[in-house]
Parts: C-alpha cells; sequence; structure tokens
C-alpha cells in the first residue's frame, strides 16, 4: 500500500480575497493494477458473495453491546462457510483466526479471506496510557511508538485491523468515552489521529507488523447531548467543519484505511444513515477510497432512531448513505440482496461498498497470505514481549500532569522517615489498565504501591491503608459500578497512618470500569467515600499528594483549594506505578500539559478553551448581564493546555517577523523561554492565534502550533513558528475552507490561559 502526502495548494479566490486552502485527495488506497484484480473478482461474485463481504460478524466473547439471539458459535462457523461473513471481530490469537479463515477459505468459491479486526485503543498485551492520558504528553513521536507497539502485538496474534483511533472531539467530562480520545482541541487531535494511524499502519500496510486502522465515530459522537453515551448530537455545519471533522481529515490524510460509524445523530440525520458526512464530505469532497464500517448494530438502531420502519429499511437507509459494512446488526446480510433484487437499493451501490472492502483485503496483503499473521512463533515472541515495558513506562511518564505542587512539596526526598500511602486505588494492579484493555492480563498493571516501594529510598518505610473501599462490591465488567458509601471501617487507621507520616501519597479517581463505553456520568466527581476520607486524612496530616487516576477530567473545587500537591495520573497502563512513583521522587520531570480543560463544577460542562467571544464576552467583569454564572468562576479549575514542572519557565520578547502576512507568504513568530529553576525541564511553548473579526464568529483562541523543549537549569533557547495562511483557515460562511483576510491576535504562552500576545495582519 501506498500513501502519498496530500497536496495543499493556495491561490486568492479574485471574488472575495479570501485565501483558499484546497485539500487534494486522498492517496488510493491500492494502486490501478490492484484495481482492475477488484473489478475482474467483482465480475464473478453473486449478490449473495457480494453481500457476504458487507457483513461482520463478532465471536461469542468479548462483547460491546448487545447480541444476536441466535448468536451460538456454531451458528458462527456455519455463517463463516456459508460465506455470509466477510469480516469477523472480537477474533483474536493465532489459533482461532488460522481457524476462522480456514473455515472461510475452504468454502469459499472464489477464495476471499476474512479480515479480522478488534478494538486495540491502548495496546493489544502491553498496555499503554488511556489515549486521553496519552494525548498528555504532547509527544507525537511517543503515541506513534505506543501505536506501533499495539500493532505488532496484535499483528502477531492473528489481526489485521483495529478500531481505532478515536478521534471524536470531547468537551463534556461527563461522557464515559471521553478516555479514548485525544482531548476538546481539533489541532492537537489532529495531529494525534495522524500519529496513532502512521503508528498502527506503518509506512506499508502489508509489512508483517503493520495492521489497518480505523478513525471513529463518524462524526459528532463526543457532542452527544448533556454527555449521555449514545445521545442525540445537535452539531451546525460550522461546527461539523471546524471543530469535529479536523481530526478524521488528519487521520485520512495520514493513509487511515477505514472509518467507523458513530451511534449519534447530527441535527435529526443519524450518522449511519447521513449521506452528507459519509458520501459528500468523506469519500466525495476528501476522496476516501477505503471502507466505513458501522458501529455495533448501529444500522439496526436506524430503527431506534426512529428512521427506520424495519431491519430491511436500516439497510437500504444505510448502504444508500455509505456505510459499506455492517457490524452486528444482520441487516445487510438478512435483506440487501432482496433490496437489490427488488430494486430498492441499486446494485452499483454494493458493488462500490464491496469493492472498498476488497481494497481494503488487498491493501493489507490478505490476497497475498490470508494466514499472513498466523504464525504462532511469533505471537510467542512478540505478544507481551517485556522489551515493550521500557516503552510503556516512558510514555506513562511523559503523560502525567502535575496540577499543583505548592510549597514544592514535590519530588520526594529519598531521605523521608515515612510515608503513609492510602487509598483502594494505590494498591489496584488492574485499574490502571482502564477502559479497553484489548488482551492485557487482569492485575498485571504495576500498582502504585508497588512503584512507591521500588523506587522509594531504603530509609523510608511504607506504611499501606486502605481507606475505605470505593466500590460496594467488586465491579465486574458490564455489570454496574455500586459505590461504597457506607463502610467507613478503614478511616481511622488511615488517620493515623497519615498523623504519624512525614507524608501521605493518597490515590483517588476512577475505577476502570467508570470509564469508556455506556459510563457517563451526569457528576465526574469522586465518588462514594474518597473525599470524605481525604478530609479526615488532611485533618491529621496536610502534607498530602493526591495521585488521580481517572479516565476523564474530574471535578474536584475542594482538593484544588486544599491539597497542596496533585498529581494527574490518568490510567497509565502496564508500567503505571513506575511511572508514577519516577515522577513522584523527581526521576522524571513531570511534563505533561492537558489535552482537554478540567471544570470547577459539573454546572460548567461543556467548558473549553475555543469557545467563542458571545456579544457579551466573558471578560467584561464587572457587570451583570454578561456572560457569565452568578455562583462560580467562568474559568476552568486547571485550563487546557495546563502542566506544572520542578522547574520553572519564563516567556519572554515575544517578536513577529513582520507586522502582516500575504497569501502566499509566511510569518515567523519567536519567543524567548528560559529555564528559571534548578532542574531540566521540558516546556510544551504553545502558540495560539485569534482571528478578530471573521464572516462568521471565530474561537477565542486556537492552538495553531507547539513545541517541546528540553532547557537545562539557566538555559534561554529561541523557539521559533512559522505561520502561514493555510494554518489560518477555516470553513467560512461562503461554505469554504479558507482563510479571510483581517487582523488576528497571536498568543504564545505555556498553556491556554497564561500567554503573552502580538498582533499581525493577513493581507
Ligand atoms: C463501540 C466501538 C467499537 C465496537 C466494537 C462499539 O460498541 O462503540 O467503538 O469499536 O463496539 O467493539
Amino acid at each position: 500500500m501506498l500513501r502519498f502526502p496530500i497536496s495543499i495548494c493556495l491561490f486568492a479566490t479574485i471574488a472575495s480575497l479570501s485565501i483558499t486552502t484546497v485539500i487534494g485527495a486522498a492517496a488510493p488506497l491500492v494502486d490501478a493494477a490492484t484495481e482492475e484484480k477488484i473489478t475482474a473478482l467483482l465480475g464473478q461474485m453473486t449478490l449473495a458473495e457480494k453481500v457476504g463481504q458487507l457483513t461482520q460478524d463478532s465471536s461469542s466473547f468479548d462483547l460491546t453491546g448487545p447480541v444476536p439471539k441466535e448468536a451460538k458459535p456454531r451458528d458462527r462457523y456455519d455463517r463463516i462457510r456459508s460465506g455470509a461473513v466477510g469480516s469477523m471481530l472480537n477474533v483474536c490469537g493465532v489459533a482461532a483466526v488460522h481457524e476462522a479463515q480456514r473455515l472461510a477459505l475452504e468454502n469459499s468459491r472464489l477464495k476471499i479471506p476474512m479480515i479480522f479486526g478488534y478494538d486495540v485503543i491502548h495496546g493489544y498485551r502491553t498496555c499503554f496510557p488511556i489515549p486521553l492520558g496519552e494525548a498528555a504528553s504532547w509527544n507525537l513521536t511517543a503515541i506513534e511508538a505506543t501505536a506501533h507497539i499495539a500493532a505488532m502485538e496484535a499483528a502477531a496474534s492473528g489481526l489485521n485491523w483495529t478500531f481505532a483511533p478515536m478521534v471524536d472531539i470531547a468537551r463534556d467530562a461527563r461522557w464515559g468515552r471521553v478516555m479514548e480520545g485525544a482531548g476538546e482541541d481539533p489541532y492537537l487531535g489532529g495531529l494525534i489521529a495522524g500519529a496513532r494511524v502512521r503508528g498502527f499502519q506503518g509506512a506499508d500496510l502489508k509489512a508483517p507488523d503493520a495492521i489497518a486502522a480505523c478513525a471513529k465515530h463518524f462524526a459528532g459522537y463526543g457532542f452527544a447531548e448533556a454527555g449521555r453515551d449514545y445521545n442525540v448530537a445537535d452539531i451546525s455545519e460550522h461546527t461539523l467543519r471546524n471543530v469535529v471533522l479536523p481530526p478524521f481529515k488528519a487521520a485520512v490524510e495520514a493513509g487511515a484505511a477505514t472509518l467507523m460509524n458513530s451511534f449519534n445523530e447530527i441535527g435529526g440525520v443519524p450518522a449511519t444513515a447521513n449521506a452528507h458526512i459519509l458520501r459528500d464530505i468523506l469519500k466525495g469532497e476528501w476522496g476516501f477510497s477505503g471502507l466505513v464500517v458501522s458501529d455495533w448494530q448501529s444500522i439496526g438502531e436506524l430503527r431506534g432512531h426512529g428512521v427506520a420502519r424495519d431491519l430491511a429499511d436500516a439497510a437500504r437507509l444505510a448502504i444508500t448513505a455509505g456505510s459499506d459494512m455492517d457490524m452486528e446488526a444482520r441487516a445487510y446480510g438478512d435483506h440487501l440482496a432482496e433490496l437489490v433484487r427488488s430494486g430498492a437499493v441499486k446494485e452499483a451501490l454494493v458493488d462500490d461498498a464491496v469493492r472498498r472492502v476488497l481494497r481494503v483485503k488487498f491493501a493489507v496483503g490478505l490476497f497475498e497470505d490470508p494466514f499472513r499473521h498466523c504464525d504462532p512463533a511469533r505471537e510467542k515472541a512478540v505478544v507481551g514481549n517485556p522489551a515493550f515495558l521500557a516503552t510503556a513506562r516512558d510514555v506513562a511518564r511523559k503523560s502525567i500532569v502535575l496540577l499543583k505542587n505548592d510549597g514544592g512539596l514535590l519530588p520526594l526526598s529519598l531521605k523521608l522517615k515515612r510515608i503513609a500511602v492510602i487509598g483502594p486505588l494505590a494498591a489496584d494492579k488492574d485499574t490502571p489498565l482502564g477502559g479497553w484493555r484489548a488482551q492485557a492480563l487482569p492485575e498485571s498493571a504495576v500498582s502504585l504501591l508497588e512503584g512507591i516501594k521500588a523506587a522509594a529510598g531504603p530509609a523510608t518505610k511504607i506504611v499501606y491503608v486502605v481507606g475505605a473501599p470505593l466500590l460496594a462490591k467488586p465491579g465486574d465488567f458490564p455489570y454496574e459500578v455500586v459505590f461504597n458509601t457506607t463502610d467507613r471501617s478503614g478511616f481511622s487507621a488511615a488517620v493515623s497512618a497519615a498523623r504519624s507520616a512525614d507524608l501521605v501519597i493518597m490515590a483517588v479517581g476512577e475505577t476502570a470500569i467508570q470509564t469508556g463505553e455506556g459510563r457517563s456520568q451526569a457528576d465526574p466527581g469522586l465518588k462514594g467515600l474518597q473525599e470524605e476520607l481525604l478530609r479526615e486524612v488532611y485533618a491529621a496530616n496536610p502534607r498530602i499528594v493526591v495521585v488521580l487516576m481517572n479516565g476523564r477530567p474530574l471535578t474536584l473545587p475542594w482538593v484544588a483549594d486544599h491539597v497542596p500537591a496533585i498529581v494527574e495520573a490518568w490510567h497509565l497502563g502496564s508500567e503505571a506505578g513506575h511511572a508514577i512513583a519516577d515522577v513522584l521522587f523527581g526521576h522524571y520531570n513531570p511534563s505533561g500539559r492537558l489535552p482537554i480543560s478540567f471544570p470547577r463544577v459539573v454546572g460548567q460542562v461543556p467548558v473549553y478553551y475555543n469557545h467563542k467571544s458571545t456579544g457579551r464576552p466573558m471578560d467584561s467583569e464587572g457587570k451583570v448581564y454578561w456572560s457569565h454564572y452568578a455562583d462560580v468562576a467562568n474559568e476552568p479549575q486547571y485550563p487546557f493546555g495546563f502542566g506544572l514542572s520542578y522547574t520553572t519557565f519564563a516567556y519572554s520578547d515575544l517578536r513577529l517577523s513582520a507586522p502582516a502576512l500575504t497569501a502566499d507568504g509566511s510569518l515567523t513568530v519567536a519567543v524567548k523561554v528560559a529555564n528559571t529553576g534548578k532542574v531540566a525541564g521540558t516546556e510544551t511553548v504553545q502558540l495560539y492565534v485569534r482571528d478578530r473579526v471573521g464572516s462568521v464568529t471565530r474561537p477565542v483562541k486556537e492552538l495553531k502550533g507547539f513545541r517541546q523543549i528540553l532547557l537545562q537549569p539557566g538555559e534561554r533557547q529561541d523557539v521559533t513558528f512559522t505561520l502561514t495562511s493555510a494554518d489560518l483557515a477555516f470553513y467560512t460562511a461562503r461554505g469554504v475552507w479558507e482563510a479571510e483576510p483581517g487582523e488576528f491576535q497571536v498568543f504564545v504562552g505555556a498553556n491556554s490561559r497564561d500567554v503573552t500576545t502580538a498582533e499581525f495582519v493577513l493581507r
């Protein structure tokens, strides 16, 4: 599979003098000779064989949604043998994949192999930070590296395809799937989407360690009203184009072979039946030649949405709109052939969908060798190879965000005599694996307690006390989570351990099963007795480092106001405990930056940095009739891009190379950044712009660039960014992606709040 860079050409349109960015078509997934082979194959296929290619079945294990009633393992085998299934999900491991592929091929007239997909979201066996956490690294090299290792393991385990990356922009901490994406920003989200696609697919999809990526969920799933999973998303074309779609476009430009539908509707049209996003934009404007797979039963759910009368009607709507493969709804399998025979669906639509499926199968090399990923010796050598743990630890520590460090409580001295470690999450070897942990072995993460014990000096005694269980009973997927709100029997031990310790490390947050699909929360705060225990411990010894383990931004007003040190440690994967201890003891100077704003209270949600000004801007302080709350500040608790270090950085001398930028020119933005502290540290220098006046309203700030630099104490560096008019383009009132001449503000700083500013004009 070859991929070519997208050509970007800039020209000034004479009519409006605006500057249009034209993105060339996405690179074709296969070459012309392969297209010919596909045409020849299609010509030989019966309608039933075509429909089989558009059907994806799950194995009977590891289910992520409701299963058709008749789904017994035997039925699955019969369906494979009969050619009714072109792809499977949730079959993994060389033995299982080999067996399913053998069944398919032995019975396939045209010897068309099946393609095997799986949710490899943040690692396969070796577990990396949840995607939201990893996004906090702002380190594209590291992110690409973990996706690559995930692909190596998954491919060695027989798989060809991952249902990742999830590139949904998410502004709502209530939504359980916030953990699966890269946060709230389309620019950062786009870069991370590209890095993940490149990591999974590599330079050549036929390489033994490559698997096809799937950018999901197309589109708008993260905009579910009130953060309630699967809920309606009412998104304007403006928000769709400027905020929701850019990461998908970046994924397509990076060569993503597949996309997945989303469950939601957009303005009355469910995404699975939405020809505007699938045909007009994705397959039309962007020239995407790969396949679109439905989400789990999302074709069948068109009945629930109330746009399809029955499953046949749902199949008609979905294939017409451009959903190519049916995951688990049996809509295509049971109805598509009849729809074609009756004339309700043109066979050309089916042919186009089959062509896309075959393209992906050719692109990943399945026609050359259907058993290409089925080598048991390779599986044994690669899956869970301990050599991957070094990367897991490195990326995990890069993902940690230091939110507060009053009085320099951190890093910890190796000479401390006694540290009390409190909280059930501290000893938990499962929670750090997070949601969507693929084939990570249960209880396989290094716990925080284990990490602290390994890192603490010999003179330090570590005392561990649970305090209070987080859950009332063990929370087992997929059952509901019931929090402990009554058992305080461990409080007194926790309080006395805190009293006799030099310092307390308290782990609070969320268990893995509180996050992910179907795990929306109306109140994303600390559940159960966690805060009550924390307050009692604080009364006994306020020298507390809170280590947060969570899959979403949490609302923590009391913690933020009282506890002197707060470390955001997400769900960090296999090496979590070691990575956190590296930061706590100063073996690694924290460098993570928030990829999403942390609200003060849930009532602020959605709160995000790149909001609009409104006619009564939020900074009109002192007036009553301006856009604000009477009871809480407008600003989030911690803004997008925020994160502290054990050193300090000073910004000075912001300079622009010229007062004006021309359509085909460039502008250099330079700033001096100095390490003014005592230890070396990595700073993420962030550049934002504001378009002062647009044909449509523009965000108050938009991230347009960042640089990570390592500075020694006392070292100073000039950091430069180059802006072109392409960086200023957006979907304008004319319905075109273009930059509009006028005044711009540029901001450079350590996060979206703490910036210095300058101005320029785009001519
Ligand atoms: C999720 C998808 C996932 C699919 C297959 C669905 O419920 O929304 O993200 O890829 O299940 O497991």
